[in-house]
């Protein structure tokens, strides 16, 4: 097949150098450019056929094959063909599978839905001038580097300024990050961190896992984090392994009241192509609230759903968003091509010189062939505006899909509910994002809303999101023990060692709170002069525990309430 588009390109350049005349004269209607179409074009789709998203992927990319070839508005005569190569997860053999891919002289390629793969790839596709449209959704992929990557979902950049103001409305301020240690996870965390600093908030710890973690590094990685004082985990995994994720965390006790999970889009896409979740599975998730990349339900997006379950090569009966993604690409890709053709566009490859030096290796590179007209594809494509099965299919000028929207997602029961949606258009909302693109942007404090969410232990009291660390160290407060005002405070003979009117009301505003507060009162001075204050509050700063005076370890009431009062608040 290759064989014959290299042939027909050859044939065309002759006829156009040397028979213009007699081909116009010959046939009244044949133009330049309607010579130049081949009969078939060729892309690539690269993606882990048995996966999570592989498995929705694939038959949405032959069905849309089939839809474009059959419809006779695009492309008219050309077929679209697609090349097939399975990256099986691994960073290696998708490697190769990408260069076996561009053996074939593919004008585009769709995938993969890994970021790590992603990088690799793109290096290629910038040597050879072939555009990849990929599903994966590190946000560093974005950068200038990659001129010739192009994602058609949405960038995982958004999901994490959605996650971030999901804690910053829920008033929350540390977070524990858990994520795969791979391009993904690692990238996607690191914007995390930056959109909750916008909002006053931060990571608390980032709890990196490896990709191949097993069963007990999971475990070990839970224990410790459940020891931290921050409640509220944002798990930020792969669709694959993830599930097995909570089971643990259940059994260590940890999907329960005071926790917070919050889940990024690879759990809806678990849960929503898989046939088999079971009850026991939608039992430890309750209360878990998680992001879905949102897209507008139409009559075409239902059309489709109906259509699934007859399509070739399924793999369950259900699918996720990435279908409804991949089946909007490879019409891009359709689209985008016809209006190249009609611009006078023809495939013909070259070799690249800076691969002709590779003599004496087996490694065939030279049979790596640049697409001369990559570019202007690229250009084309950056370009196109149409409504797909996931809406508007648009880019902006940082080549990100336009309209990064979600659903946020609760699971209760046995499916998942939704309490609101966020957009970047407007931020957190009960109503669906194409509703408030009619009107005018309002992301103020007092716009955000989300219906009530079911908590872990079946609550819909906000979790407080935090917890006295669990090692069993008291807060220490230091109390100057003076010999003036001892109203104020004074050494006392009762448990607590102390008493006077300052302690009274930390001990009515301790009393106000709903969990107890293990405190310890430490006296600083030596009771025969008033301590001076500069030296409590430096040493409450400087954390001394040596024996300056008679006593321990020192704190200040007033810097040590004032710090805890203000995560009361
Ligand atoms: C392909 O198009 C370019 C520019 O439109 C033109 O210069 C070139 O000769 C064409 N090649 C063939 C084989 O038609
Ligand atoms: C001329 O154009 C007509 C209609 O587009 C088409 O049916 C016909 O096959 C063309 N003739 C040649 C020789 O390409
Ligand atoms: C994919 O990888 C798995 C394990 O890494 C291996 O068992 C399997 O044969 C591979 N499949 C293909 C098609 O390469
Ligand atoms: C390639 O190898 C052949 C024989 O192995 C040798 O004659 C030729 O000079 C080499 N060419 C280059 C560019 O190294
Ligand atoms: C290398 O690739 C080129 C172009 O596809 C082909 O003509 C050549 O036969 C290949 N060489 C080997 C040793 O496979
Ligand atoms: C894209 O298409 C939509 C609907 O067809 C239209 O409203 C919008 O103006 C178009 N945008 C551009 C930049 O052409
Ligand atoms: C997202 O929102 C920010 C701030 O409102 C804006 O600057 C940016 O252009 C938006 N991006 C998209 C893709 O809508
Ligand atoms: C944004 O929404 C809030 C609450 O609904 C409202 O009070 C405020 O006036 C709105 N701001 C704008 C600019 O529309
Ligand atoms: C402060 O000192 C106490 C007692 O030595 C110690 O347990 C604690 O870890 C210290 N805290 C910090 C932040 O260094």
């Amino acid at each position: 097949m290759e064989a014959r588009v290299k042939r027909r390109a050859f044939i065309l350049l002759v006829s156009c150098i040397w028979l213009p005349m007699a081909v116009l004269g010959g046939t009244g209607n044949a133009t330049v450019s309607s010579f130049s179409r081949p009969k078939v074009v060729n892309f690539g789709a690269l993606f882990t056929i048995n996966s999570v998203i592989g498995s929705s992927v694939m038959p949405a990319i032959l069905a849309a094959v089939d839809d474009v070839n059959a419809d006779s508005t695009i492309l008219s005569g050309t077929k679209l063909n697609v090349v097939l190569q399975d990256t099986n997860c691994s960073g290696f053999i998708g490697t190769i599978d990408a260069l076996q891919l561009m053996e074939k002289e593919v004008v585009a390629a769709v995938g993969p839905q890994s970021s790590g793969i992603a990088h690799v790839i793109s290096h290629v596709m910038n040597e050879l001038h072939v555009p990849l449209l990929s599903f994966a959704t590190d946000p560093t992929l974005s950068s200038l580097q990659y001129p010739y990557f192009l994602r058609t979902v949405t960038n995982d950049y958004f999901q994490m300024y959605a996650i971030a103001d999901m804690v910053d409305y829920y008033g929350w301020k540390e977070v524990i990050a858990i994520f795969v240690d791979d391009d993904n996870g690692r990238n996607g965390i690191s914007v995390l961190g930056d959109a909750l600093a916008k909002k006053r908030a931060k990571i608390y710890y980032k709890a990196a896992i490896s990709p191949g973690a097993t069963k007990s590094d999971i475990d070990d990685l839970l224990v410790s984090v459940n020891l931290m004082e921050a409640r509220v985990f944002i798990v930020h995994v792969n669709p694959d392994t993830g599930l097995s994720f909570f089971s643990k965390a259940k059994s260590l006790g940890m999907m329960s009241s005071g926790y917070v999970w919050i889940a990024t889009d690879w759990l809806p896409s678990a849960l929503d192509s898989s046939d088999s979740v079971n009850k026991d599975t939608m039992h430890v998730l309750q209360g878990v609230v998680a992001l879905r990349q949102h897209t507008p339900d139409s009559d075409q997006k239902k059309t489709f759903a109906s259509r699934w379950k007859n399509l070739k090569s399924i793999k369950t009966s259900r699918f996720n968003s990435y279908a409804v993604y991949a089946y909007d690409t490879v019409w891009l890709v359709a689209r985008a091509l016809d209006l190249f053709f009609k611009d006078d566009g023809n495939v013909t490859f070259n070799d690249d010189p800076s691969l002709r030096d590779t003599n004496g290796s087996s490694l065939n590179l030279s049979s790596l062939r640049v697409f001369d007209q990559g570019q202007k594809l690229l250009q084309i494509l950056v370009g196109m505006n149409f409504t797909g099965l996931s809406g508007q299919i648009q880019f902006d000028p940082q080549k990100n899909l336009i309209h990064p929207a979600y659903d946020v997602l609760n699971i209760v029961g046995t499916g998942l509910r939704t309490i609101g949606y966020w957009s970047n258009y407007s931020g957190l909302s009960v109503t669906a994002p194409e509703v408030l693109y009619t009107k005018p942007a309002n992301t103020s404090t007092s716009n955000q809303h989300l219906y009530n969410a079911i908590w872990p232990g079946e609550t819909i009291r906000r979790p407080r999101g935090w917890v006295f660390p669990n090692n069993g160290k008291p807060l220490r407060i230091a109390v100057p023990f003076r010999v003036t005002f001892e109203e104020f405070v004074k050494k006392d003979k009762g448990p607590s060692g102390v008493k006077g009117y300052c302690i009274d009301v930390f001990e009515a505003a301790i009393d106000l709170l709903a969990y107890p507060v293990p405190r310890v009162y430490i006296l600083y001075g030596d009771g025969k002069r008033n301590p001076s204050f500069n030296s409590i509050v430096y040493d409450v700063a400087q954390n001394v525990s040596t024996c300056r005076f008679n006593n321990l370890v020192f704190l200040t009431k007033v810097l040590s309430f004032n710090i805890y009062a203000s995560r009361f608040l």
